[in-house]
Order: structure tokens, then sequence, then C-alpha cells
């Protein structure tokens, strides 16, 4: 008898496909004709100057927001129904890390799963032992946010998002408000998960060092529109003047709303 096919294993990476969607607030449409998708354990940046839509089309990605035409579907289910994102344990990491300021670290990365009542306590310590060293935040664990460096902080708010073991992984920003080396180190960190972990990631960012080093395949949005498409060095080498612009917003001054929109990283 030939083999049973493979089932769909709770450990696979997803798939996530975008499309035709728009996203509107009242009579303000911010998403227009987004499709994309992204394949099981891709790394998938999405870059765009400031109020392009970036945080929109990941709160969007992740449920929050319901497309106003077109669909998000997570492993061929919709987004917006709660159950999709149980089913897969998506998690979100977001900009300003959200940590509670008064638990230690620990603490933060056992809320979760002691909340949801996931495992035993002896579970959540072994768990969330191997996370803090898997991101060289052991000797952090008794630690308060408010001690930490901003660093730190960011890969406090990974570590407590893995906890979960999700297959699908949002990012908004992870290394905004960092300085360069920094950076670096957590775009290694978002990149080596993709090795140790069945995990998707989609990754919102500014920051083109990183979208350059670990994106499988990115998008550029501009003003709600998906302007470039394709791995990062079909992106970064498109002649087209207004992608040079945003990416090389030094070398070109006609179009100078990029300037003003990368020298002041956004808040949201
Ligand atoms: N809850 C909301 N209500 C109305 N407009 C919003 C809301 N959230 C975002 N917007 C608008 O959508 C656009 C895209 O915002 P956002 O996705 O936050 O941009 P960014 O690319 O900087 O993350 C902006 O013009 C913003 O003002
Ligand atoms: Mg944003």
């Amino acid at each position: 008898m030939p083999p049973a096919p493979p089932s769909k294993s709770e450990d696979t990476p997803v798939r996530v496909e975008v499309e035709d969607l728009e996203v509107s607030f009242g009579a303000t449409t911010v998403l227009h004709d987004i499709s994309f998708q992204v394949d099981p354990g891709e790394i998938f940046v999405i870059m765009g100057p400031s109020g392009s839509g970036k945080s929109v089309l990941l709160r969007t990605l992740i449920g929050l927001l319901a497309p106003s035409k077109g669909s998000v579907t997570i492993d061929g289910q919709d987004a917006r129904n709660p159950r999709t994102h149980e089913a897969v344990k998506s998690a979100l990491v977001f900009q300003a890390g959200a940590l509670f300021n008064s638990l230690s670290v620990y603490d933060n990365l056992a809320f979760y799963p002691r909340e949801h009542r996931t495992a035993r306590e002896a579970e959540i310590r072994k768990k969330v032992g191997e996370t803090l060293r898997m991101l060289s935040l052991e000797n952090a664990a008794d630690k308060f946010p408010s001690e930490l460096s901003g660093g730190m902080r960011k890969r406090v708010a990974i570590a407590r998002a893995l906890v979960m073991e999700p297959r699908l992984l949002l990012y908004d920003e992870p290394t905004s408000e960092l300085d360069p080396v920094m950076a670096a180190t957590i775009s290694e960190i978002i990149g080596s998960l993709r090795a140790e972990l069945q995990v998707t990631s989609v990754v919102v960012s500014h920051d083109r060092d990183l979208a350059q080093s670990i994106a499988d395949r990115m998008i550029l949005l501009e003003e709600g529109r998906i302007v470039a498409a394709g791995t990062p060095a079909e992106v970064l080498e498109s002649s087209e003047a207004s992608i040079q612009q945003f990416f090389h917003p030094d070398i070109n001054v006609q179009q100078p709303r990029y300037r003003a929109s990368l020298s002041n990283p956004p808040e949201s």
C-alpha cells in the first residue's frame, strides 16, 4: 500500500495570502489593491515611508482590522476569524515592545502560557529558560524592563512572542530606535530563527539593511499601494526613480517628501 499523504502538521509554518485587499477608515482608503503571498517559512519584509500603510497592513494580517474589499487568509482560513490565529498561534511583536513593566523578564515570558493555561509551571520554566538562552537573555531573567537597554527590551519582546511557539510571527519595526550595531543584532536574530523554528515571518521595517540581510522577498509600499515587489536585490536595484529615492534619499532630491519621512521614524 502506498504511504498516506503527509497530513498538515501542527508544526509546519503557514502560508499567508492577500488578495485585492483594500482597507478604509470611514471614507478614507489607506490600502489599495494589495495582493501578495508569503510562502511557508519565508521572511517577508514590508517597507515604505512613514504613513504608507505598513502598520495597517500588519494589523489586517493578524485580524485586528477588517478588509473593506478583498481577503487575507492564513493557510486558507479567514484572518478575521480569531480561531484562525489561535490555530497557528500568530504573534505580533509591537514596535514599542509593550512589555509589562511591573513584571520581571521571566514573568513577562511566562505570562501568556500561564494566562492561556497551555502548560504546567514546570514546562513553562523549561520553555522560558530555552527561549531566554536562544536570545542570549539568560542573565536578564530577574531584571525588570526599566533596567534593560532598548536592544534588550526588543529581544525580550521577541522572546515573549516565541514562548507561544507561533507558526506566524509578525514584527512591527523591530529595529527602530536602536543604534546600527544593535539593529544588526536584532536582524541576525530574526534571520537565525528561520533556521531554528518552524515559523513564517512578516517584518515591517524602515531598515534597508535589515531587508537586505534577511528578507527572502519584500514589497515596498507608497501611499497604500505596492510600488515594488521581489527579492531584496530586485527591489533595491530597481532603476525606478521613486524607489531609488526611497532607498537613497541622499543622492536624489527631486522628491523631498521621502527625506522628511526617513529622518523622522514613525511613532506607530
Ligand atoms: N485607526 C485609524 N483610523 C484612521 N486612520 C488611520 C488609523 N490607523 C492608521 N490610519 C492612517 O492610515 C495611514 C497608514 O498608517 P500606518 O499604517 O500607521 O503607516 P506606517 O506605514 O507609518 O505604519 C496613515 O495615513 C494613518 O493616518
Ligand atoms: Mg507603522
